[in-house]
C-alpha cells in the first residue's frame, strides 16, 4: 500500500482528470461507491473459484459479526448500488468511478495491495456497438495522456452455455495430459480449468498450445457479435489481435473480453482490462440487464507514461513572493491575494515566517517557481515591486504594484503548463 507523497500528487491529478474528461466526452456519469461491501457480494459475482475470493480478499467480521470485505474491484460494488437503486429498470446507464480497490496480492512492481482504478460500466445494451465505445474511450484516453504502443487484445468467452462446452472439452483433453501438468494448473483442472490458458508457465506452454480453442465453441449468436465488434474497430482504424487465450480471472464475464497490454512494465503488463458481464445483474437475483465495462489500473497507467518519458505536470508555484519588512510583510499577504483574484488559475506561494533575501531567495529556487516577486519596505512604500527570473538569466524589472497582474500573465503564457 502505497503513499501517494507531494511529489507525484500533481501527477496522479493529471491523470484522473484527462480520464475524467474523456468519459465526460462519452457522457458517462460519475458513481461514488463504499469501499466496504457484504463479502458475499464478491463471492458471487467474481466467483467462489477464482484467485481474488479465495486468496486476495480483505475480509472481516464487523461488530454484529457481520462480513465484510474492503473491495477488489468496482463492478460488483456498481451493480449492487443500480440494483439497490433502481437503476437498472427498463434504463440505461453509463456509468464511472475512481477510487482504491484492495488485493492481498504478492507485492511486485505494478502490483500492490492498495491499488487505483478508474473504472466504467454500461448497463442495458446489448449490441457491440458499446464495446466498441468502451474501446474507442479506452484508446482516446491513451491518446490523451500521450501514450503510445499499448496493444489492444480481445477475445469473446461466448454464452455461458457455450463456454460450458468449451470446459468440458478443455477438461478432457487436460486430462489426457494431467501428468504434463504443473501443480496450480493440476489444481485449477477441476476448479478453474479455462485460467490455465493464462498459465505463464513455460512448461506449460505445448499442454496449452495444442489445447481445443474457444473459438472454435462460440455459438453463433456470440460469433455475431463478436464478428460486429470487430467490424467497428476495423472502421474505427483500430490495430487489434484476436487473443483466443484470453480469459479474465474473474467469472462474471461473457462474450467480448479485452485488455490493453504493453511489455514495457515487466511481467504485470496489463493497464487497462475489461468486458461483457451480461449475466451478473440476473445472477445477483434482478431481471436480466446486459451490461459491460473496464477498469484502467492507475499505478500501472503512471509506470508506463513514466517509462514512456511522458512528462507530467509536478504543479511548482509560478511565483514566489519575498517579502522583507514589516511594512513589506504586511501589504504583502494582501497583494498576493489580489494578484490570486486577478490571475485565475496562477499558483503563488508567499514568503511565510520572515527570513533574510538570501534565505528566502533559496526558499523561492526550492519552491520550483519560475518568478520571484519581491517586496522591501522602500517598494512596499512606493507600492512598486520587483520581478526576477528564477529560472533564465534575464534582467529583473521594477513594476508598479498595479501592473504586475499584466505582465506576470504575458510572461505565464509563456510558461509550460504544470
Ligand atoms: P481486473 O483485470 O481485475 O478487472 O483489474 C483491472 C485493472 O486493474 C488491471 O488491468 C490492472 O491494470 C489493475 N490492477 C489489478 N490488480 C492490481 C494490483 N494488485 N495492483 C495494481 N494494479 C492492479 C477488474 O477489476 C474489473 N472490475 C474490470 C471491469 C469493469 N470489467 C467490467 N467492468
Amino acid at each position: 500500500m502505497n503513499d501517494i507523497l507531494p511529489g507525484s500528487s500533481a501527477a496522479w491529478q493529471h491523470l484522473e482528470a484527462t480520464l475524467r474528461d474523456v468519459v465526460h466526452a462519452y457522457g458517462y456519469h460519475e458513481i461514488r461507491l463504499p469501499l466496504l461491501e457484504k463479502t458475499e457480494l464478491f463471492k458471487r459475482s467474481i466467483g467462489e473459484v477464482t484467485d481474488i475470493v479465495e486468496k486476495e480478499m480483505y475480509t472481516f467480521e464487523d461488530r454484529n459479526g457481520d462480513s465484510l470485505t474492503l473491495r477488489p474491484e468496482g463492478t460488483a460494488g456498481c451493480v449492487r448500488a443500480c440494483m439497490e437503486h433502481g437503476l437498472l429498470h427498463n434504463q440505461v446507464q453509463r456509468l464511472w468511478y475512481n477510487g482504491p480497490m484492495f488485493r492481498h496480492e504478492r507485492p511486485q512492481q505494478g502490483r500492490y495491495r492498495q491499488f487505483h482504478q478508474i473504472g466504467v460500466e454500461a448497463f442495458g445494451l446489448q449490441g457491440p456497438d458499446i464495446d466498441a465505445e468502451m474501446i474507442f474511450m479506452t484508446a482516446r484516453m491513451w491518446a490523451r495522456l500521450g501514450l503510445q504502443g499499448a496493444q489492444l487484445q480481445i477475445n469473446s468467452l461466448g454464452t455461458p452455455a457455450a463456454r460450458s462446452a468449451y470446459r468440458a472439452a478443455l477438461v478432457d483433453y487436460l486430462h489426457g495430459r494431467a501428468a504434463e501438468l504443473d501443480a496450480d494448473s493440476t489444481r485449477r483442472l477441476e476448479s478453474n480449468p479455462l485460467r490455465i490458458l493464462d498459465s505463464k508457465n513455460p512448461d506449460m506452454q505445448a499442454v496449452i498450445a495444442a489445447a481445443p480453442r474457444l473459438p472454435d465453441y462460440l455459438d453463433d449468436e456470440s460469433r455475431e457479435h463478436f464478428d460486429g465488434l470487430c467490424a467497428l474497430l476495423d472502421a474505427a482504424g483500430l490495430v487489434y489481435e484476436i487473443n483466443p487465450r484470453l480469459v479474465r480471472g474473474l467469472d462474471y464475464y461473457s462474450k467480448t473480453v479485452f485488455e490493453w497490454v504493453t511489455d514495457r512494465l515487466g511481467s504485470q503488463g496489463t493497464i487497462c482490462a475489461g468486458g461483457r458481464y451480461d449475466g451478473l445483474v440476473e445472477f445477483l437475483g434482478g431481471k436480466p440487464v446486459p451490461a459491460v465495462g473496464f477498469a484502467v489500473g492507475l499505478e500501472r497507467l503512471l509506470g508506463l507514461l513514466a517509462a514512456a518519458g511522458v512528462e507530467l505536470p509536478v504543479n511548482e508555484p509560478h511565483v514566489y513572493l519575498v517579502l522583507s519588512g514589516a511594512l513589506a510583510e504586511q501589504r504583502g499577504m494582501v497583494f498576493a491575494d489580489e494578484l490570486r483574484t486577478a490571475i485565475p488559475g496562477l499558483r503563488l506561494q508567499a514568503n511565510c515566517g520572515g527570513g533574510s533575501f538570501k534565505s528566502q531567495f533559496k526558499r523561492a529556487d526550492r519552491s520550483g517557481a519560475a518568478f520571484a516577486l519581491v517586496i522591501g519596505d522602500d517598494e512596499a512604500a512606493q507600492q512598486r515591486v520587483l520581478l526576477k527570473p528564477l529560472r533564465e538569466r534575464s534582467e529583473q524589472e521594477s513594476l508598479s504594484q498595479q501592473d504586475v497582474p499584466a505582465r506576470l500573465q504575458e510572461l505565464l503564457a509563456l510558461v509550460p503548463a504544470g
